[in-house]
């Protein structure tokens, strides 16, 4: 059955939904009738998103905004005790929340650390928490990690953030491997790779998909079951997301320099690369 797991007797959590992505997200599962649990820093913003979630709820009660630190495994536990106590198990997670702290190689120690905290340990810890409470309930059930096409074909800029994706990546296709291994179990693992998508307070540019777009992509990759939901947006076809992803392995299997797109030795194979 199609989204079995998006149902109004079921519960999502969704981390980082005081914004962007992770908002829209839960605003379709509290639309869907689900109760729906918005885990972000505490303040005004969660607090804003848990109002609009609300009126889209089917019953009063059916948004919970819980502040929780996603990089605090205390904060994680206490915030999937909480869910457990009311629900038993949600039958999606989506490990969203996401910093942009970070920057190249040699910015400071504190900055990588932060961008690792967040963007690996919030996801390893969303998954510990509340994964095998949902492998237990024994229904259909998904665990939704966000990623980035950076973390695959790493573009110079933010290597810290890249580093990060990256690791989500790994964590979560041996994650899949994990669950589809286990007997019994009916949880899946998802890696969401949205595009250039408009959020926060950034200006809605021509090419940026909205948050919105990137859900609609998502639900329908959870209903066809696929594990890699790789987004375009209106700038970036799949067909480019295809070059670039196959070009960035060829990096390794042709020996070439790591990043070499953005090597002007090799800027006119990449241009007529056609794979
Ligand atoms: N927007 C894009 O173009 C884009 C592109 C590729 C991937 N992504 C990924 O999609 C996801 C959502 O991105 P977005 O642009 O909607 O994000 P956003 O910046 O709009 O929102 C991120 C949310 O995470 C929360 N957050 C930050 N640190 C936290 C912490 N320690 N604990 C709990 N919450 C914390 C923030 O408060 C914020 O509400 C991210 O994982 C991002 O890497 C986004």
């Amino acid at each position: 059955m199609p989204h079995a797991a998006v149902a109004r007797d079921k519960a999502a959590v969704v981390t980082g939904a005081a914004s962007g992505i992770g908002r829209a997200a839960a605003t379709r599962f509290a639309a869907a009738g689900m109760r729906v649990y918005l885990l972000d820093l505490p303040g005004d913003a969660l607090e804003a998103a848990q109002a609009e979630v609300a009126g889209h709820a089917a019953e009063p009660g059916h948004a919970v905004a819980l502040p929780c630190d996603v990089s605090d495994e205390a904060e994680m536990r206490r915030a999937a005790a909480k869910v457990i106590s009311v629900c038993t198990a949600p039958s999606i997670v989506m490990n969203n929340a996401v910093t942009r702290t970070g920057g190249g190689v040699w910015n400071p120690w504190a900055d990588w650390k932060k961008a690792v905290d967040v963007n690996l340990w919030g996801v390893i810890n969303g998954v510990r928490c509340f994964v095998p409470s949902m492998i237990s309930a024994g229904a259909r059930a998904h665990v939704i990690n966000v990623g980035s096409k950076q973390g695959i074909t790493n573009p110079p800029g933010n290597t810290a953030y890249n580093v990060t994706k990256a690791a989500v990546k790994t964590y979560t296709e041996a994650l899949q491997h994990d669950l589809r291994t286990t007997p019994g179990c009916r949880v899946s693992a998802h890696l969401l790779i949205p595009g250039w998508t408009t959020t926060g307070d950034r200006e809605h540019k021509p090419g940026a998909w909205l948050p919105d777009q990137v859900v609609d992509y998502m639900m329908a990759g959870l209903e066809a079951g696929d594990f890699y939901i790789l987004c375009p947006d209106d700038e970036t076809t799949p067909a480019m997301d295809r070059k670039r992803i196959l070009w960035a392995a060829g990096d390794i299997t042709e020996n070439r320099p790591p990043l070499s797109r953005w090597d002007p030795a090799c800027q006119a194979a990449f241009d007529a690369f056609d794979p």
